[in-house]
């Protein structure tokens, strides 16, 4: 497995470009699945698939942007086909916890007869300083809808550890890790955490889901919107209040802290300039 190069898909993303730090820095032939790399990888255009595939022995399955969006899983059947007569070995598949549409995608490569992996994770701590909640936390709040929310959330960086080990590991074959944190927090937590890492006050603000949907519909349009608001309505409601064991059981110790990972993206300047 080693011996051949290791393709990840959304390797300029949040997860993909930690999972190619991983394994170059260990010495693996990781190739970037992305629009823009010199052999370019288009989750919507199919005629990309073989080339980026030609030669590979493991995939980080990184689908943009969501398997809840159409068609997103019978494109992921047509590319385990592909990735199946390019001789593809394994697939290592990340999916969000307590989605159904993730869920069907995870039965599309547990059927695909190749080698897998399910990496299934809790909501990134990174969301609040790499991705769609990093503007509203520059400007001091947390609006979001599902106030009595407990939620596992989880630091990437554990997640790209578990990835990199699934992709170039033995003992990986057939699991599923259910990845989280370690403790179930709220969004009034997670904001007295950022405010405690930033050194200024971030607050929770609820919201509803209608108004949720309208913030969304104002800025990605309300196709987006309506998916998007779809997964919060579904995954909101207390499925994913229970801690899982995927990063103890894939990498033998305790996931970090949601405390530690904000210390961390403070130090490492994520909110510098902060309103
Ligand atoms: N956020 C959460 O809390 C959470 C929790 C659980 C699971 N997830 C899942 O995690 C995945 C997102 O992972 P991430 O946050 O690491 O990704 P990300 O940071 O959103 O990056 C996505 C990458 O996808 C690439 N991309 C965009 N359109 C593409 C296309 N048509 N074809 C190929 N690549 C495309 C982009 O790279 P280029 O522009 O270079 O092509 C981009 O760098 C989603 O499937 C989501 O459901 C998220």
């Amino acid at each position: 497995m080693a011996s051949k190069p290791i393709l990840i898909t959304g390797a300029t993303g949040k997860t993909g470009s930690r999972v190619m730090g991983r394994l170059k820095s260990l010495g693996f032939d990781a190739r970037s699945g992305s629009r823009k790399a010199p052999v370019p990888f288009d989750w919507d255009n199919p005629a990309t698939w073989e080339k980026a595939l030609r030669g590979i022995g493991a995939v980080y399955v990184n689908y943009h942007p969501d398997y809840a969006f159409p068609g997103a899983i019978a494109n992921l059947t047509h590319f385990t086909r592909v990735a199946a007569s390019c001789g593809i070995e394994r697939l290592v598949i990340l999916t969000g916890r307590g989605e159904h549409h993730a869920q069907l995608g995870e039965a599309v490569v547990a059927k695909s007869g190749l080698d897998y992996t399910i990496v299934r994770s809790a909501w990134f701590a990174q969301n609040f300083s790499e991705g769609a909640l990093w503007e509203p936390v520059m400007e001091g709040v947390v609006p979001m809808p599902g106030a009595n929310l407990a939620e596992p959330i989880i630091d990437i960086d554990d997640l790209a550890d578990v990835i990199a080990v699934s992709l170039t590991g033995e003992g990986h074959s057939g699991q599923t890790y259910d990845c989280t944190g370690p403790r179930l927090l709220d969004f009034a937590e997670v904001a007295d955490i950022l405010s405690g890492a930033m050194g200024r006050r971030v607050n929770y603000l609820p919201i509803s889901f209608d108004d949720f949907h309208a913030e969304l519909a104002a800025t990605s349009g309300t196709v987006f919107a309506d998916i998007v608001t779809g997964i919060a309505r579904e995954t909101f409601d207390g499925r994913n209040a229970v801690l899982g064991d995927g990063v103890m059981r894939a990498l033998g110790r305790q996931p970090r802290d949601f405390t530690e990972f904000a210390q961390s993206a403070a130090l490492a300047g994520k909110w510098a300039n902060a309103a």
